[in-house]
């Protein structure tokens, strides 16, 4: 076995997926649209390993909506049975879209919701790390303690906001909650909407919020309001839409940070690690 197979056969012994959780503060700012439009987008450039969404909106969830896809199962039924679960019947509850993502549903009553507890939020999360290389997690608006707990084991946070200044006044709040809570690293704010008409100007979020480098997806609402109402995401029937190509950066950003992480060696030669921050300043995000 040369080097390169010994390191893609440890990677596989060793898997753990990415779990990156889509957050906001306000609801309304497009955190379904932009789970369900990168999940797919992930599975279109990475079709071999397998992409799922948790759909933490625990009350409201739609993310079966926005793909048109109905399960007769939902996470509440993992609960049900989460002492004895394991990875054959989680994934029977999974529901599979065409594009090859994979869904775990929200419960069907928002009355449901509190059957979801940590312990088991946490097992199911473990778990579907363990089949799949990204776990892109919808959340509800705001902090929850659920969603606290999703963002505490995330490895990556996209923090999604529009121009409006209500939008921005409260994910300024939660950003800084994030700083008090020390997980702020791994955030990254994604302006959504970013050329509607607003009296602020998508340039001035990077001052705003303290974030370099937001990600910008534009604003199109026939493109997006179609999608969501017919349950095609637009990355696959609006492919070459600007809003399309926006979010299709984020996954190939996504996808080269991961192959860099995965395959960097143990113990990197003086030159390697050159190599390798060079690389990784183009591409690494956080
Ligand atoms: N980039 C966009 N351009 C235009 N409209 C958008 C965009 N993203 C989302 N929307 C619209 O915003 C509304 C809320 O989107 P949604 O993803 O459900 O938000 P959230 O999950 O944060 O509540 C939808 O009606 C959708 O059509
Ligand atoms: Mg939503």
């Amino acid at each position: 076995m040369t080097g390169g197979e010994k390191a893609i056969a440890e990677h596989e012994q060793n898997k753990r997926g990415e779990m990156i959780a889509i957050c906001g503060a306000k609801g309304g700012n497009g955190r379904t649209t932009l789970a369900v439009n990168l999940a797919v987008a992930l599975a279109k450039k990475n079709s071999k390993n397998p992409t799922c969404i948790l759909d933490a909106d625990f009350q409201f969830g739609d993310v079966g909506l926005a793909l048109d896809i109905h399960s007769t199962f939902t996470i509440k039924d993992v609960m049900d049975g989460i002492d004895t679960l394991d990875n054959l019947t989680l994934s029977s509850y999974l529901i599979r879209h065409n594009s090859g993502v994979k869904v775990l549903a929200a419960p069907e009553r928002p009355e449901h919701a509190d059957l979801v507890l940590p312990n088991g939020l946490d097992k199911v999360c473990d778990m579907l790390l363990s089949q799949h290389d990204y776990v892109i997690v919808d959340t509800p608006a705001g902090f929850s303690d659920k969603t606290l707990q999703i963002i505490e084991k995330a490895d990556s946070v996209f923090m999604v906001t529009t121009l409006e200044i209500a939008a921005i006044k409260s994910t300024k709040l939660m950003l800084e909650t994030l700083v008090l809570l020390g997980l702020r690293e791994k955030v990254r704010v994604v302006v959504n909407r970013s050329t509607m008409d607003s009296m602020v100007k998508a340039s001035d979020i990077p001052d705003f919020l303290g974030e370099d480098m937001p990600f910008y997806v534009p604003n199109d609402y026939d493109v997006v309001s179609q999608s969501l109402n017919n349950g095609i995401p637009f990355v696959l029937k609006n492919g070459k839409s600007e809003v399309s190509k926006e979010v299709c950066k984020i996954a190939e950003q996504l996808i080269s940070r991961r192959q860099i992480s995965v395959f960097k060696p143990k113990h990197a030669s003086f030159i390697q690690s050159i190599i390798q921050r060079t690389i990784g300043g183009n591409t690494s995000f956080f």
